[in-house]
Formats: C-alpha cells, structure tokens, sequence
C-alpha cells in the first residue's frame, strides 16, 4: 500500500494506492489525528488514523491500517503491457439461473481466512440448515495466493496445504469451492494476480475443482482503462469456458463501466455494481439505491451484485438485517453470507434461512424491483413467475409510520386473493383495495401479494 499525501494546514489531499487501485483522497490533519474521505463517499470515512512515532497506525473500514515512511520498493511491480483481446462474446455457461446464494470468507475474515476455517464453515454450512436452505458457494476470498512455480502455475500459500484436498472435502459436504483473483498483476489486498496467466490460473482452478470464480479488477486500473474493462474480463471468461468445467464467474469492478451492458457478453454471472459494503445501515442501503438504475440487466444467467451480506455481523438491529435480506430478495441479489456460520443467533438464522424470503430472491422470472420514494417510505415491487408479486416497504425514517399498500399501485390484473407477510408467515387482508401497516424504523414490511 502507498498513500501519497500532500498537506495545506489542515487539508490534506493525495492517493491511495493499495497494490491494487489508486483512489484519490481528501481529509483533515488535526494534529497527529488524520482522517480521509474518498470523492464517492464525502459522509463515511475511508481511513482514520493517528501519526504514532513517525507511522499512521488506526483503521480503513475494518481493517486496521498501519502505514511507515514509504521507502523505494513500496510501490507496484512493473509488468509488461499485454494488450486485451479483441472482442468476441462467450458463450453463457448456462450457470446462476437464479443469483447465487453462498457464503464468502471477506467481510467477516479478511486476511484472517485459512483451511481450517473454511472447513469449519463448511461443516457449519450444513449442521445449520443453510445448506439446505440454498446456500451452496463457500467462497475463499482473497489471500490464498501464493508464489508462482518455476513454470507459472499459482500455488496457494501457507494457510491453505491442499486446495484440491479442501475442494474435495467442501465437495464431500454437498457444497461448492469458490475462490478468487484479479485480472491485474496484484490483488486488492497485494497478492499475484492473473495478469499474463489468464489460460494458465482458469486450468489451474479447474484441475482444483474450483466452482466459482470472483475475478477482481484491483490493479489492472495500473494497467488498463476503463475502456478495456470488457476484453479484459472476457480474456478469462474465455479462459474459463476453455477448461469445460462449470465455473461461476463473478466480476467484481465495482459498477464501473456500465457493466451491465455488457457483463453477458463476456459469460460474467453476476457483477458488482457499487463499492465495498459495511457492516453498517447506511452503507447497506447506500449500496441497495446504487443498484437502482442496473434493474434492466437482471435475469436468469447473470445478476447484479451489490456486494455481500452483512447479516449477522453485529452492527445492525435484526429489523435493518430484515431490511438488508428484503432489498436483497427483492433486487434479485445474489445471497452470499458474511457471518460467522458457526455461532449464529437464532434471528441471524430466521433471517438468512427465511424460506419465503428466499423464494422471492430466487423466483425464475428474475426480475429485479424498483423503488418508487413517498416521503421516508421506499416500496420496491418485484414480479413473480407465478403472476404474482412481492412488494416490500421500506421504512427510512427514524420514526415508526404506518404504510399503506394499494392494489392499484401493483402490477396486477383483477382482486386480491391472497396477501402474506414473509416475515411473519401470516396471511393479511386487504380491504378495500389497500393494506396498512406501521412500520417500525428501518424495518420492511413484505408481502406476497397474488390474484390467484
Ligand atoms: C475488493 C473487493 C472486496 C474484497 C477485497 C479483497 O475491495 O471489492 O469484495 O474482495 O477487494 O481484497
């Protein structure tokens, strides 16, 4: 990591480089305490910290950060420029035919993943029901990477043995490996990337028995512009298809680029459309309200992705985790868990194993709902394959509100017949054409709501 800064009194303004992206920064120095802002997120802090004995020790986001005098090797490795492929669409691999539902080691372990915790999650995967709920990915995030051999070929590091044997054991479990790489020479968190070993990782992966591939933008901004995003992704979308093994393939390029539009076309399953999500209520709905103008993208093969879930984590209340599972259902979202599996409460679980709410995230129409704004309420309106739709209201006020819900405000031809809280698996009634409710603040009220 490399953080440029220059300072004017108070201000400082600069780069951050993590061996990854470069990201300029703006702040405040008052007196060793320095605090950065990225231009995208003026309200939330990207990195605070205090100037200890010569060296910015304190956290960006949560991980903790600890920066030394920049010395002449602390910036990125020079590569030789390979120019991108032509463009030529791949194939669907005919994978995610509803968004993925998993679990990811990122925003609960960071650096801290290793075998052992994967094989425990595994296990817990299972012996709490999620497995069984849908939830098949278990995703090694990044920091398995290790050095290349005198030939080329990845190897993982210290923390992980045998990745062929943990894949064979995540097998074993009924569940599916998924792991993750950049398309540039570094990770986010600065390890190898794929760059140059394209064909050569895909294979790699593949002899594994990896199932899923998150592929990380990261560093390739060193090397690449934006306008290159969709042959460079293509490069190992084809690199996948190439090893006949069904591997899912997540892009990750943080909304740049309009990936949607093309996101298809270079057999991408799903792809982020927002930054990185915390384990906090405006972050979460910050992250939903990006998603927005992507609902056209959405359908059966490939999602949009606005990051993984926080559910669990602790930082929430369980009605802004209901929240956080209704936008995510609603929107077509992928599911992937980033909580402890091992020790969950029992509303973590009512809430990540809610089998109506899953259903409407996991409908075979895949369509992704829209909200439409009155005052502090949002109601986002998702149809269902079954003629049906889900419709869910979401209080942003601080304050409980009563909500109303009128069936001329819903896609749907002839009376209702039927009306259901999934949250609390009761059926409801509509009179007169509506349905009230109150709302407590930053909690969802969602209702299936059909004609038949
Ligand atoms: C980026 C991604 C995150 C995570 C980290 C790992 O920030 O957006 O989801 O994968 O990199 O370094």
């Amino acid at each position: 990591m490399l953080l440029e800064l220059k300072q004017n009194g108070s201000e400082l303004s600069g780069t951050f480089k993590s061996p990854g992206f470069s990201l300029p920064v703006n702040g405040t120095a008052q007196g060793t305490h320095v605090t950065l802002f990225v231009a995208k997120h003026p309200d939330r802090p990207f990195l605070q910290a205090d100037l200890v004995n010569g060296n910015l020790q304190g956290m960006r986001g949560r991980h903790t950060f600890n920066a030394t005098p920049a010395g002449p090797n602390d910036d990125l490795p020079t590569v030789a420029y390979i120019a991108p492929p032509a463009i030529q669409p791949v194939p669907w691999n005919g994978l995610a035919k509803t968004p993925p539902m998993g679990w990811n080691s990122w925003n609960l372990f960071a650096d801290k993943v290793d075998d052992a915790t994967v094989r425990t999650m595994a296990d817990a995967m299972v012996s709490s029901g999620m497995r069984d709920a849908g939830y098949v990915y278990i995703n090694i995030d990044d920091t398995w990477e290790g050095v290349r051999d005198a030939q080329g070929n990845i190897q993982s590091n210290h923390k992980f043995p045998d990745m062929k044997a943990l894949a064979d054991y995540v097998h074993s479990k009924g569940l599916k490996l998924g792991i993750y790489s950049s398309p540039g020479p570094r990770t986010c968190a600065g390890y190898p990337g794929s760059y140059g070993h394209e064909e050569q990782d895909a294979k790699t992966l593949a002899a594994w028995g990896i199932d899923y591939l998150k592929y990380d933008w990261c560093s390739a901004s060193t090397v690449y512009q934006e306008k290159d995003l969709q042959a460079v992704y293509q490069k190992m979308g084809a690199a996948l298809r190439a090893t006949g093994r069904p591997i899912v393939f997540s892009l990750c390029e943080y909304g740049l680029g309009n990936v949607g539009s093309w996101g298809p076309q270079v057999s991408g399953n799903l792809w982020r459309t927002t930054g990185d999500i915390r384990d906090a209520w405006s972050s979460m709905i910050g992250n939903i309200e990006e998603q927005v103008p992507t609902a056209q993208y959405a359908g059966p093969g490939h999602w949009n992705d606005p990051d993984m879930l926080e559910i669990g984590n602790g930082h929430m209340t369980d009605d802004e985790y209901r929240t956080h599972m209704s936008l995510w259902a609603l929107t077509a979202a992928p599911l992937l868990a980033g909580n402890d599996l091992r020790s969950m409460s029992e509303a973590t679980k009512s809430i990540l194993m809610n089998h109506e709410v899953l259903a409407v995230d996991q409908d075979t129409l895949g369509k992704q709902a829209s909200p439409v704004k009155n005052g502090t309420m949002e109601t986002w309106v998702k149809p269902l394959a079954d003629g049906g739709v889900a419709v869910g209201v979401v209080n942003l006020g601080g304050a409980a509100a009563t909500a109303t819900i009128a069936q001329t405000d819903l896609p749907l031809h002839g009376t209702v017949k039927k009306a259901r809280n999934l949250w609390t698996h009761a059926d409801v009634k509509f009179a007169n054409g509506s349905y009230s409710a109150e709302i407590p603040s930053h909690a969802t009220l969602l209702l299936k709501v059909s004609t038949r």
